[in-house]
């Protein structure tokens, strides 16, 4: 199978590179020309070409401003349209029919590396759309990682892709504040990372699998530890503006903690604050 891809930015430049590196004859096009490097691919003057040229055309671009700049004009007649530049549910819905109706089948991604991964097994992409076009392409978009198909609707990539980053700034947001709090009393933030808080949050991964097994039944009984409990005292924030550390991150979190207990659930585990989100 021939393959294209539009847009060499960091990310693109590493999708075209996993590409060859598998054997696929590529063909790239970027709007500033030069973006290539050494990679072994064939240059398309236009974008128009670069359609041309290839049954499937892999788009990764800056937002979707830049996705429909691209697409504005090009014949897609009979291309599988694979596009993993980062949107949001709406606007992949939006492309899905725009590419589908100029006769092309389309598939909207989210990429969950960073370049440096992509080609290896820690990269995940994930994919929704037309699911025929990608049992056809899978094999081709298996030289990006692990490639997983969530389902028809065509949101359902992006929505699942900032779901995951949701979590992954929440876990960061943890680790700045209590970076803060060691480093406030001169604690080298490496060896507390390193010896304590790691091998803590691995020990608390499996809760996640109990929290969500609460929200799916709406039984948030508490067996180990409940949200009164948790509010009882205020110490991360005491002890945190004490030592003169921002309390910026932690306070939302614990006032919705705070305000479920105050509504007559302080009996419930932790999980039940999503009821104060949706
Ligand atoms: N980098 C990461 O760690 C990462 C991880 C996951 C997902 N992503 C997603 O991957 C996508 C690309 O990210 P990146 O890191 O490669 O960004 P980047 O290095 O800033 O590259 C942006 C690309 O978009 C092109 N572009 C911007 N506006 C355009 C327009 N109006 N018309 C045509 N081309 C346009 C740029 O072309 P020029 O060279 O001409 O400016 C460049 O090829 C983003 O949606 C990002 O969210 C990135």
């Amino acid at each position: 199978m021939t393959t294209t891809v539009i847009g060499l930015g960091k990310m693109g430049r590493a999708l075209a590179a996993a590409l060859v590196a598998r054997g696929y004859p590529t063909t790239v096009w970027n709007r500033t020309p030069g973006r290539a490097g050494d990679l072994a691919v064939t240059h398309a003057a236009t974008a128009a070409e670069a359609f041309a040229a290839s049954d499937l055309v892999i788009l990764c671009l800056l937002d979707f401003a830049s996705v429909t700049d691209v697409l504005d004009g090009v014949d897609l007649a009979g291309r599988t349209v694979v596009n993993l530049t980062t949107n949001t549910p709406a606007e992949a819905v939006k492309l899905f029919a725009l590419v589908t109706e100029r006769g092309a089948d389309y598939l909207d991604g989210g990429i969950m590396a960073i370049p440096s991964l992509i080609g290896t097994p820690a990269a995940t992409v994930l994919y929704s759309g037309d699911e025929s076009a990608f049992q056809r392409v899978e094999e081709v978009l298996g030289a990006f990682g692990a490639a997983r198909f969530l389902g028809a609707a065509p949101g359902l990539a992006a929505l699942n892709d900032l779901a995951m980053l949701t979590g992954m700034y929440g876990m960061l947001g943890g680790f700045v504040h209590a970076a803060a709090l060691v480093r406030a009393e001169g604690v080298p933030v490496v060896e507390f990372t390193e010896s304590l808080l790691v091998p803590w949050l691995n020990a608390m991964f499996p809760a996640l699998m109990d929290m969500a097994g609460q929200i799916d039944s709406g039984d948030y009984m508490a067996k180990e530890s409940d949200l009164a409990m948790q509010v009882a005292n205020a110490g991360i924030g005491e002890v945190s503006r004490s030592l003169g550390v921002s309390t910026e991150l932690s306070d939302p979190l614990f006032s919705l903690m705070r305000r479920r207990v105050e509504q007559g659930h302080g009996s419930d585990d932790f999980a039940s604050v999503i009821e104060l989100l949706s």
